[in-house]
């Protein structure tokens, strides 16, 4: 992957999503395709960001039965994204059966899609744990818990907030992967997030990836805050070095 920053393309309008790509020139960016522009413009989307040269994140956050999920990624798998997720709490027959999905749907010669299981979402808080959720015990245990199970599956990764990524490290291993969102820049709403990060605090905790939507989506300058982003990820990489 060329980059440790993932960008959110969270438009579902068309030319908003190609006007923000081209304040990029031509780097070779990490996007996210989500919920929004998936749904709107799907395959010949990703097909248009692959053919551009940047890696993409298909953050569908599937969460079915096995059966379902498995021919589902299937066929996703054939897109040639690079990263695509689930949601751990599907369980470990529906994430076995992601990965067959995409091992099957991924050509001979290819390399199949990193597989990331979503433990928590950066949106919930503790307090949404116990009383919606009903789940007993703190945010973290639930996450390491979900991130064993998703581990265990044969899943190579989570998607959680960066405070809980030395946790799940410690207990899945350095090269587990961690791709972390709610990430927001000094000054910056927090918005419908919870669990909230600086990209600097991110990496100094051991975040591999950072996924950020609004604070440059939404800026006054995207360009400008992404360039932020990056150097202070990359300084705080020279500082933890
Ligand atoms: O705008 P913001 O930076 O909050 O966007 C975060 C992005 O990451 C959104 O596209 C959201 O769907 C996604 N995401 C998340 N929490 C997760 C998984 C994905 O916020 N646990």
């Amino acid at each position: 992957m060329e980059s440790s920053i993932i960008l959110a393309l969270d438009f579902s309008r068309k030319d908003e999503l190609d006007d923000f790509l081209a304040l990029f020139e031509r780097e070779k960016l990490f996007v996210k395709v989500g919920m929004e522009a998936y749904y709107q413009h799907g395959p010949k989307l990703v097909d248009e960001l692959k053919q551009q040269g940047h890696d993409v994140f298909l953050d569908l956050k599937l969460h079915d039965i096995p059966n379902t999920v498995q021919k589902a990624m299937k066929g996703l798998a054939g897109l040639g994204v690079d990263l695509i997720n689930v949601h751990a709490s599907g369980g470990s027959r529906m994430m076995k059966a992601a990965i067959e999905g995409l091992e099957s749907g991924t050509s001979s010669g290819q390399k199949r899609p990193l597989c990331i299981g979503v433990t928590q979402l950066t949106s919930t808080s503790e307090e949404m744990l116990r009383k919606e959720l009903q789940i007993t015990g703190n945010m973290k245990n639930s996450v390491v818990s979900l991130a064993n199970l998703a581990r265990e599956s044969g899943l190579d990764g989570v998607v959680s907030s960066a405070l809980e990524v030395p946790m799940i490290k410690e207990a899945c291993g350095d090269r587990f992967l961690t791709v972390t969102p709610g990430i927001r820049l000094e000054g910056d709403m927090a918005g419908d997030q919870n669990r909230v990060c600086s990209p600097k605090k991110a990496r100094s905790l051991g975040s591999d990836f950072i996924v950020v939507g609004r604070s440059v989506t939404g800026a006054k300058n995207p360009l400008a805050a992404y360039n932020i982003l990056k150097s202070e990820w990359r300084n705080s990489y020279e500082i933890n070095r």
